[in-house]
């Protein structure tokens, strides 16, 4: 598939539901399967990667019904999971693969674990080396990469005291829903602020979870091993919507409006980058439902000068899945706006600091790749070509190219204004309505 992206011609202007959180969705579906009682999960998204991991869970025994828009999920308790007839393929999942990985770690049978090309790349020793530690027995078919086999494990897991060498939410997650299964106290310690949302939901059903500080246990000393919830309402994808926003204050909005965002902190982190721009999103409507806070994120008003700034440390954490479209605000900030320590989008679905780098280059933008992120030069005075981008099968290297295809100067180059998006099938995988809310918002982008 490809996308087709003209320069905006106007504002953008509208409301848009964007899809549910796609890290909370896979939580809501792979948690349910340990829960006692009926699970309802409402407002999944309809990504691909989370139909990945509600395939994935019946496979291992839970019960889906289709209620209205909601599902509900009878899981299997902890204990009551059965063998998978066949391999489980985890698509371009990695969130599912490595939860999978801690979810089946303690179980008496084998579970392969298979996914597409991007996913077959990726590194899983991550998952693998704290779960050895705890007893579990994975082989990697590849070089500590998918098809994994995971189990049967000779015995009860034991309790380890784990200090992660990446920030990282799926191997903590992965290391806590093993730790379930262990007699004793296990605990991650990490080194940033990944995203914290297997504690919130794990603490809902009632897990003996808690965190201090960096490090989070779980300690299953007394605890009944009942999980039990009534319902997951999964709040919008802070990470979809941050295409939208870059889109609303790069080309300028009338009122974009989106409703229900998840703005739990380990999220945020785009925001605060764009605040430090100079860009201004308005939150309204904030509540807690639940275990996630949520806000109706609002741009208002012509495109702003914007400047330059820096993302590092705790803060290029916080946006980790969103630094490809940061990159494209940055070439329309003045000065040069530097990323640092993200190496981690090096195994991303694509190695992103190459593919935002190329992607940038596209446009005529200069950007300089480095070993633990990229510098962007921002001109905003500079007209953009129009870019034909390789999205390399990468979502978010595709959603950000349209972007920057909407920042285009019709006329400046022989007459030729439109953006070209190859590869963009994979936009399915977090977003598949992408194109129709841009259009809605009035952007002519079409997928064909
Ligand atoms: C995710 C965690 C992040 C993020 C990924 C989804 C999750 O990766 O990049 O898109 O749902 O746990 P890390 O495991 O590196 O934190």
């Amino acid at each position: 598939m490809k996308l087709v992206v003209q320069p905006a011609a106007r504002p953008l202007d509208g409301t848009v539901t964007v899809p549910g959180d796609k890290s909370i969705g896979h939580r809501a579906l792979l948690f349910s399967l340990l829960s006692q009682t009926t699970v309802t999960v409402r407002g999944l998204g309809d990504g691909a990667d989370n139909g990945r991991s509600a395939r994935a869970i019946a496979a291992l025994g839970a019960r889906i019904d289709k209620t209205g828009g909601a599902l509900a999920i009878t899981g299997t308790g902890l204990s009551g999971m059965r063998a998978p007839a066949a391999p489980i393929d985890c698509g371009n999942s990695g969130t599912t693969i490595r939860l999978a990985c801690g979810l089946v770690a303690g179980q008496p049978f084998a579970t392969t674990l298979v996914g597409d090309e991007s996913l077959s790349k990726r590194p899983m020793r991550r998952v693998i080396e704290p779960l050895t530690q705890m007893g579990a027995v994975i082989a990697s078919a590849g070089d500590g990469t998918p098809p994994l086999v995971v189990g049967p494990a000779p015995g009860p897991l034991v309790p380890i005291a784990y200090v992660l060498p990446m920030a990282s939410a799926q191997v903590k997650t992965a290391v806590l829903l093993a730790g379930l299964y262990a007699d004793g106290a296990t605990t991650v310690t990490e080194p940033g602020p990944s995203r914290d949302h297997s504690e919130r939901m794990l603490a809902y059903l009632g897990a003996p979870i808690a965190t201090r500080g960096r490090t989070t246990t779980v300690d299953t000393r007394g605890w009944d091993h009942r999980l039990a919830g009534a319902a997951f309402d999964v709040p919008g994808d802070p990470s979809s919507a941050a295409f939208l926003i870059a889109a609303a204050i790069v080309v300028g909005a009338r009122e974009l409006r989106l409703p229900g965002i998840c703005t739990n902190p380990t999220r945020t982190g785009f925001l605060d980058a764009i605040a430090a721009m100079g860009g201004q999103v308005a939150f309204e409507d904030a509540r807690v439902d639940g275990p996630e806070p949520t806000a109706t994120l609002v741009v208002r008003g012509p495109a702003r000068e914007l400047r330059a700034t820096e993302i590092a440390g705790d803060l290029a954490v916080r946006s980790i899945d969103e630094l490809p479209v940061l990159a494209v605000v940055a070439a329309r900030a003045r000065g040069t706006t530097v990323v640092r320590d993200a190496d981690e989008l090096r195994v991303k679905e694509s190695d992103r600091i190459a593919t935002t780098c190329a992607m940038l280059r596209a446009f005529g933008i200069a950007c300089e790749a480095r070993p633990d992120g990229f510098a962007v030069e921002g001109r905003p005075e500079r007209p953009l070509e129009p870019g034909r981008v390789h999205a390399e099968g990468d979502h978010r290297i595709a959603m950000a190219a349209a972007v920057a295809g909407l920042c285009v100067t019709p006329g400046q180059h022989d007459g030729l204004a439109e953006t070209v998006i190859d590869d963009a099938d994979n936009v399915a995988t977090s977003y598949p309505g992408f194109a129709a809310a841009l259009a809605h918002l009035g952007a002519e982008v079409r997928a064909l």
